[in-house]
């Protein structure tokens, strides 16, 4: 059964011109983009998407940072989805990742990190809901 995940091309990453080789490597890897946009973040928006991380110290900074220009927002579609995005886009920090992933290949730091990818099935769930209405996760 096709799963469906939530990512996020970063500031960083849009900045640089990175996007479209990021999206390349989405789709050799056999996601589908079910829906995209480009989208500059609010105060707001960031705030309440990263809210579990509300209590990290760098729960300011990286608000500031994913607010500094626009990223891309993506409902992935594949098989086993989540866990597979997680293995494309590589460790959190670069320096952890492996050879071949997205964060290898185009993060700057643990914080520029040029993708952002749902931890979890339940966490895909309230993220996709976050940016994107049902219409547009319905099968095109
Ligand atoms: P992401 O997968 O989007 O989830 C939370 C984000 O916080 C993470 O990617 C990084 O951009 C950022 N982050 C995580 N850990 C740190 C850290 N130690 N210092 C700065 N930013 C971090």
């Amino acid at each position: 059964m096709p799963q469906k995940t939530f990512s996020i091309i970063k500031p960083d990453a849009v900045a640089s011109g990175k996007a479209g080789k990021i999206l390349a490597l989405l789709e050799e890897n056999g996601f589908r983009i079910v829906a995209a946009r480009m989208v500059r973040l609010s105060q707001r928006q960031a705030e309440g998407f990263y809210a579990v991380h509300r209590e990290r110290p760098f729960f300011g900074s990286l608000v500031k940072f994913m607010t500094e220009g626009p990223v891309i927002v993506m409902a992935l579609e594949r098989e086993d989805a989540v866990k597979k995005l997680r293995e494309v886009m590589g460790a959190t920090n670069p320096a952890n990742a492996a050879e071949g992933t997205i964060r290898k290949l185009y993060a700057e730091s643990i914080e520029r990190n040029a993708i952002h990818g749902s931890d979890a099935p339940e966490t895909a769930e309230q993220e996709l809901k976050y940016f994107f209405n049902t219409q547009e996760l319905e099968q095109l």
